[in-house]
């Protein structure tokens, strides 16, 4: 097999890109695979598939098409307080579902699970609405050590503890549109950190 293709395309959406970690086509062959175990899973049901605004829309997306069997889609916008690069779990939910989940089966479409602590705040949400059951898929899970132990059922890949943007991923709202993931170039993000401090940012 071919080794992917992680030369970075010379366009400016690119710029303070250090690096290609995963390519596009290996992200969609991970999310085929991803979505033929969960067509197994639901087999016979119809699940309600919630996306994570707005870092987990173009997974999101590529996944629902990728699956076969019938679902709804629905989704959460939500927020939490910390510097551009850390979260902090303080969460607030800037926009709920609009579906009644009592007794239904939900799968949670994550970006990335970095400390843990944002997903960890979503499932208590959720949970304490009787959904039927519960099932978290990330794209992403970064290699932490200090991370807390939370449900995660499907990771598409493990990546080492650096900032990543790409594929839906961002830093200060940019790099969403790279259609591959890739680490950001610290330099892009020290000099901010230091100015600026804590705020609140979109997932
Ligand atoms: P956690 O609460 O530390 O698990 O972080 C969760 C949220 O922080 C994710 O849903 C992302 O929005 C954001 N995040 C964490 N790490 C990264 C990263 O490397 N790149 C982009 N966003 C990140
Ligand atoms: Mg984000």
């Amino acid at each position: 097999m071919s080794s992917p293709d992680r030369s970075i395309p010379d366009q400016p959406k690119t710029s303070g890109i250090a690096r290609i970690l995963i390519s596009e086509d290996e992200i969609l062959k991970v999310i085929r695979g991803m979505a033929t175990d969960l067509d197994a899973e639901y087999q016979g049901d119809r699940p309600l598939v919630i996306c994570v605004l707005r870092g987990a829309v173009t997974f999101m997306s590529d996944l629902v098409k990728a699956m076969s069997i019938p679902l709804e889609m629905d989704f959460m916008a939500i927020s939490s307080y910390g510097s551009a690069t850390k979260s902090s779990g303080v969460v607030r939910i800037l926009k709920d579902l609009d579906e009644q989940i009592d007794g239904r089966r939900l799968i949670v479409v994550e970006d990335i699970v970095d400390s843990g602590l944002t997903l960890q705040y979503l499932l208590d949400h959720l949970g304490r609405r009787n959904p039927k059951d519960i099932r978290v898929v990330a794209l992403v899970k970064k290699d932490k050590p200090d991370a807390i132990d939370v449900q995660v059922d499907h990771i598409g890949f493990v990546v080492p503890d650096e900032f990543v943007v790409g594929y839906g991923l961002d830093y200060a709202g940019q790099y969403r549109n790279l259609p591959f993931i890739g680490v950001l170039d610290p330099s892009v993000y020290t000099s901010r950190e230091e100015s600026e401090g804590v705020e609140e940012i979109d997932d």
